[in-house]
């Protein structure tokens, strides 16, 4: 029996919807225990494209989804979302989907206070994707937060709203010069929410654990990437939550014994969205041309990726931070075509070379990538399906990517289909 983590090892959007997707055949349960909207997950089958923002990458294949306590939830994205798949012929039903009633709620003045803070910094902004996020989980820690079971409870709800609007549309008009909201009208909106997501509410933890003991296997699916972990990442230009993998006990309500596997998605090369440091970005005609073959925008904003060069100085740090017992390599078939790849192997820093990555942003600033180059390949690599009919120098790539990490790969990802996929090892079996 398996339980796995699935995490992002860099800035996210490695391709972990691929991926979970993918998977999602052998395990019975898919969890998303951190994060909210502000993941955008893609999966193509049968050239279809879906985008999934909290609905667990499980769903297509029909397995059982559960939004863990960690997430937080916005209900109006969650209910178009689960109107879209309905439409496209996949109904999210109750027994498809599963809502912590402990998951806090993403309010409207949560979005308004992000998307107005970002305004007012200016040029120094974190780059928020402006769902919420960062407000929503700032309730939550200073324990004015409302949850789902809040919400399913009428009087409880509209005192919470009542109180908390008080303070949030000072907040709004006098600090931020923002709109001001009615707490009446949310009350209504919500209460529509909570009617037609009421059935989907329970307690997860009891839900998966009761799974697990009667042997059905999980998959936590992670959002965001390890360096936008509130703790170890790029802080201040991070997302507000914890995403690395030990999360997935916390965010679900599991022990860490559960937990057998942890999977790191890499991406072929590094990309990042929002700004923040990015010691190997790339600002030339390659960056350029990796971005447009990657199609690199973000799947929640639209916004253009900055693209770069692979850095094992931070897949060293997700290794070590998550815990890393496999990886999986997505967009590889990006880099085909290059007549030449770099490899970041570590930092310059005042006649240094470190190998670890440093918290200051200012060390960060002044770092600069120490390169190891290796030799590109022309040859399609889209339709192969086993390991060993790689090109040498697609191998070469590959071999020096598990040295630098000192972890195995088992999936080798090259192109955004859920079969064109090289399954070296099969984590459930
Ligand atoms: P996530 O947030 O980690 O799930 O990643 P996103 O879905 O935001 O971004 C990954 C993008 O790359 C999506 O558009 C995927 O369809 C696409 N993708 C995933 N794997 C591959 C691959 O191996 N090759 C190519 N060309 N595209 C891929
Ligand atoms: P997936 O799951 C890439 C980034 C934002 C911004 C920072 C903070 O698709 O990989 P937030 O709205 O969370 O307060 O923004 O985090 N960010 C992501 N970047 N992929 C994501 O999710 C992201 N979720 C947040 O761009 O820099
Ligand atoms: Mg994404």
């Amino acid at each position: 029996m398996a339980n796995i983590v699935i995490v992002g090892t860099q800035w996210g959007d490695e391709g972990k919807g691929k991926i979970v997707d993918l998977l999602a055949e052998h395990v019975d349960l898919v969890v998303r225990f951190q994060g909210g909207n502000n993941a955008g997950h893609t999966m193509v089958v049968g050239g279809e494209q879906f985008i999934c923002h909290l609905i667990p990458s499980g769903i297509l294949q029909g397995k059982t989804c559960v939004i863990g306590n960690g997430v937080v939830v916005d209900p109006q994205v969650l209910l178009e979302e689960i109107d879209a798949l309905g439409h496209r012929g996949i109904a999210v039903t109750p027994d498809k989907l599963k809502i912590c009633e402990k998951a806090h709620l993403i309010m409207p003045y949560h979005k308004q206070i992000d998307l107005a803070r970002e305004r007012k910094k200016g040029e120094g902004k974190i780059g928020t994707t402006g769902r919420g996020i960062g407000p929503a989980y700032e309730d939550k820690a200073t324990r004015r937060g409302i949850r789902f079971v809040d919400m399913l409870d009428q009087e409880i709800f509209r005192e919470k709203v009542t109180t908390l609007l008080d303070e949030k549309n000072f907040y709004l008009k006098n600090y931020l010069a923002a709109e001001t909201l009615d707490p009446e009208e949310i009350i209504n909106q919500y209460q529509a929410y909570a009617q037609r997501l009421a059935p989907h509410v329970t307690n997860i933890s009891i839900f998966i654990n009761q799974a697990i003991q009667s042997g059905h296997q999980v998959m936590f699916e992670g959002a965001q990437g390890t360096h936008l972990d509130i703790d170890h990442g790029t802080y201040p230009y991070v997302t507000s939550s914890n995403t690395l993998a030990g999360n997935a006990c916390c965010g679900a309500g599991v022990g860490p014994k559960a937990i057998t596997e942890v999977m790191g998605i890499v991406k072929a090369y590094t990309t990042r969205v929002g700004l923040g440091p990015f010691p190997s970005e790339l600002f030339d005609a390659t960056g350029d041309r990796i971005q447009q073959k990657g199609a690199e925008f973000g799947s929640t904003t639209g916004r253009k990726r900055r693209c770069g060069w692979l850095d094992t100085v931070i897949l060293r740090n997700a290794v070590r931070l998550n815990g890393l017992t496999c990886l999986a390599i997505t967009k590889l078939d990006v880099l085909t075509g290059l007549e030449s790849l770099n490899i970041c192997t570590g930092y310059a820093y005042r006649g240094q070379i470190l190998q670890d990555f440093p918290a200051s942003l200012k060390v960060l600033a002044e770092c600069q990538p120490v390169y190891e180059t290796l030799p590109g390949w022309s040859e399609d690599i889209a339709p192969i399906k086993k390991a060993g009919d790689l090109p040498p120098n697609v191998k070469s790539y590959l071999n020096r990517i598990e040295e630098l990490t000192a972890t195995p790969i088992y999936i080798i990802s090259v192109s955004p289909e859920r079969d064109a996929t090289i399954v070296v090892k099969n984590p459930f079996r």
